[in-house]
């Protein structure tokens, strides 16, 4: 016998699988993001034995079915995974068939088996599909589901009253697959659907048909008006408006769901938000809260929703919604003393994670942006739900105790304790002005590495999203276009990073221009450039950033790229040094009057930053370079000899102070200002 040890081919079952997945994962229409499971069974070759084996390819913990790859499958021996059922120790103890998975793994098994792979190994058929799509779960949530599911699909169709996902529901829907060979999948009550086929085909062909025959049916047998009449005063505003209220709302709306640890945010005014909002049914239903497992482990039992009308005005709702989050605080951890038992993990936290405001939109909070949007996502998912339900019955999501079981799930909870730990400035929203480039650009970067959101602003709004694509997706960093010394403009850009990210906690001011002139030479336009961009900018830039920051009530940084110029007195600098200096005293100044509201302003003060910034390219560096008659390229060189290190001063360099004032090491520093120049006597603060 000789040993082979298969790569896997087109023709592994494995092969069909992730084509399917993919497919059924790219539709939002069948499942929600990184929900539901796939799996095939089929034989290979066992490298030791030179036999046929059985294997099990199911995708595995975690992980979108719209991407899943070779990596993310769990490959199972499928003759030890079903002898587990002779040792299955009853629905008690079912949860440690998850650890017993691990025995039945073939080769070194892949990806980590889900708690749902007992599901995919006893049911009887080459190829499942597990999945959560909106149509399907508004049949698994209505009060009359069982008789519905018969109604919609005859015998072809099985009922499964909910049960927790684990190995029970496994055994259960095997049963059933045995006892009504007609049928092609069951719906699974307050949860979902599972399809099953002999081929891949006829498996997805089956989940699709599930699928779109419970939305064709909700779509001709649902009542008008689902969601009830609408409410007086509930419609949404116009989208202009409705944005401009959700920005000024935002910083108080995160600064409430953070009180137990700091979020990110995602807004969306999205049409099925508004709409929900604006029908009278949408207390009652809200408060009933999410039910298929997926959906409510991200977005919280329920929702916290403001109950005035569109019209209110920015201060009625701020102090509605401070009431209103205490009120939550509170009926969560009464929902967490009514259910934990001895060996419940902690709580969580109280704050909602979804927050619904009539006319406006629906903010979602997550320990990323990521996490935040795909909340939102669920709940939309959830709205979708509530509507088909209501159409067809009346939404009957599954019990708060069960709804505890799951969220405070040992197995859930194994599962966050195995997260990597959070970067330093993970959950924080950096805004900084002139990134496109140079310093600007470096400490941006720099600031996302560590884990912040970023948002790069600059005069190119194409140049400003170039610099912040290089960064990463648009749930990392985004670019937006805005000229500092411009009021209203100023006031855009700082709406448009709390829209983007729920609010904002660390400010850069740099952007920034040099013109060298002597006195005798400088005009009175090139004296109200410099201070409009650098003076007055960055003025109207905390200005703007502080009220946000105050609102969120969770402190924050101002950064301030100064120069060594602010200190050092030389020819031929007044216009760019004046204004250098008056934002050196805006550090002081601030430092002194944010305190109270823990916002903490500091300064870097550079100094020969040649490479990458874009004011030594346009003229004053070949200006200086003539001037000290050298070549251009050897400028940086050549100002690292005056220095006292003799080092040459990179963005990155600057980028490093920056994160250091931010970052937590120096969270008892502000007023300060740190000389990145390589050493300059003259320059020397005291
Ligand atoms: N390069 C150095 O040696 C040095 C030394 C000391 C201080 N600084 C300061 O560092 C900051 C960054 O400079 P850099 O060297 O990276 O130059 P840079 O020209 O590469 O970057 C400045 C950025 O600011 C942007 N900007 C200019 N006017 C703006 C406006 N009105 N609104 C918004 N954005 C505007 C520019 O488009 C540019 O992207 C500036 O404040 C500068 O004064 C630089
Ligand atoms: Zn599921």
């Amino acid at each position: 016998m000789e040993l082979n040890v298969s790569t896997p081919t087109p023709q592994d079952p494995a092969h069909d699988l992730i084509d399917r997945s993919n497919r059924l994962g790219a539709d939002p229409k069948n499942t929600n993001y990184a929900g539901g499971n796939t799996s095939a069974k089929g034989t290979e070759t066992d490298p030791v034995t030179g036999e046929p084996v059985e294997l099990l390819w199911v995708k595995g913990s975690g992980g979108d079915l719209g991407t899943l790859t070779e990596a993310g499958l769990a490959v199972l021996r499928l003759d030890r995974m079903r002898s587990l059922v002779e040792v299955y120790p009853g629905v008690e103890r079912e949860d440690e068939m998850v650890a017993a998975f691990d025995y039945c793994l073939h080769g070194k098994g892949g990806a980590a088996p889900s708690i749902d792979t007992a599901m995919h190994g006893l049911v009887d058929a080459a190829h499942v599909d597990h999945l959560h799509p909106d149509s399907g779960i508004a049949i698994a949530t209505a009060a009359d589901g069982q008789e519905l599911t018969a109604t919609i699909f005859g015998d072809r169709v099985v009922w499964v009253p909910w049960r927790r996902p684990g190995f029970q529901l496994g055994l259960d829907i095997a049963e059933i697959k045995q006892k009504f060979p007609q049928a092609v999948g069951c719906i699974l009550g307050g949860h979902g659907i599972t399809a099953w086929g002999e081929t891949s085909a006829q498996c997805e062909a089956n989940s699709l048909w599930i699928i779109d025959t419970a939305a064709a049916y909700v779509a001709e047998h649902s009542r008008s008006e689902p969601f009830g009449p609408p409410l007086e005063g509930y419609a949404a505003l116009p989208p202009a408006e409705r944005r401009a209220k959700a920005a000024a709302l935002a910083g108080t709306i995160r600064g409430l769901a953070s009180q137990d640890r700091p979020v990110v945010g995602h807004f969306t005014d999205s049409e099925e938000v508004l709409d929900f909002l604006a029908s009278t049914e949408h207390p009652r239903l809200a408060a009933l809260g999410t039910s298929c497992p997926d959906h409510f482990l991200r977005t919280k039992v329920k929702p916290l929703v403001l109950d005035l009308p569109a019209s209110a005005s920015v201060e009625e709702c701020t102090a509605r919604l401070r009431e209103l989050a205490v009120a939550y605080r509170e009926d969560y951890q009464a929902y967490y003393d009514r259910h934990a038992v001895a060996d419940s993990p902690a709580i969580r936290g109280a704050d909602p994670l979804v927050v619904l405001v009539p006319g406006v939109g629906m903010f979602s909070f997550g320990k990323d942006k990521q996490t935040a949007r795909v909340a939102g996502e669920f709940y939309v998912n959830a709205i979708n739900v509530m509507r088909g339900a209501e159409g067809l019955s009346t939404y009957a999501p599954i019990d708060e105790a069960e709804k505890f079981r799951i969220e405070y799930w040992a197995l859930e909870e194994a599962k966050l304790a195995r997260m990597p730990k959070p970067k330093p400035l993970a959950t924080r929203i950096a805004l900084v002005t002139g990134a496109a480039g140079g310093i600007g650009g470096a400490v941006a970067r720099r600031l996302a590495a560590e884990g912040a959101c970023v948002v790069v602003a600059d005069l190119s709004l194409e140049k400003a999203q170039a610099a912040a694509a290089e960064i990463g997706s648009t749930d990392v960093a985004v670019g937006v276009a805005a000229d500092v010394s411009d009021e209203a403009a100023v006031q855009a850009m700082v709406d448009a990073t709390v829209l983007a990210f729920g609010g904002l906690d660390l400010v850069v001011n740099n952007a920034g221009l040099s013109l060298s002139k002597s006195l005798l030479e400088t005009t009175e336009a090139d004296w109200d450039l410099q201070h409009a961009v650098m003076a007055k900018g960055s003025f109207l830039v905390s200005r703007a950033a502080a009220r946000v920051l105050i609102d969120q009530g969770m402190g924050g940084d101002v950064v301030y790229i100064s120069s060594k110029n602010s200190v050092f007195a030389g020819p031929n600098n007044i216009a760019y040094s004046a204004a250098k200096a008056d934002q050196a005293h805006q550090v002081r100044l601030l430092a002194a009057e944010l305190g109270e509201h823990g916002v903490k302003v500091n300064g870097v003060n550079p100094d020969g930053v040649v490479q990458g910034s874009g004011i030594f390219a346009s003229g004053w560096g070949a200006n200086r370079a003539a001037v000290y008659g050298v070549e251009e390229k050897d400028l940086g060189k050549f100002y690292a000899q005056r220095t006292i290190l003799k080092r040459e001063v990179l963005p990155e360099n600057i980028a490093n102070a920056v994160f250091v004032l931010c970052g937590p090491d120096l969270s008892h520093t502000t007023g300060l200002h740190v000389p990145v120049d390589a050493g300059v006597a003259a320059a020397f603060l005291r």
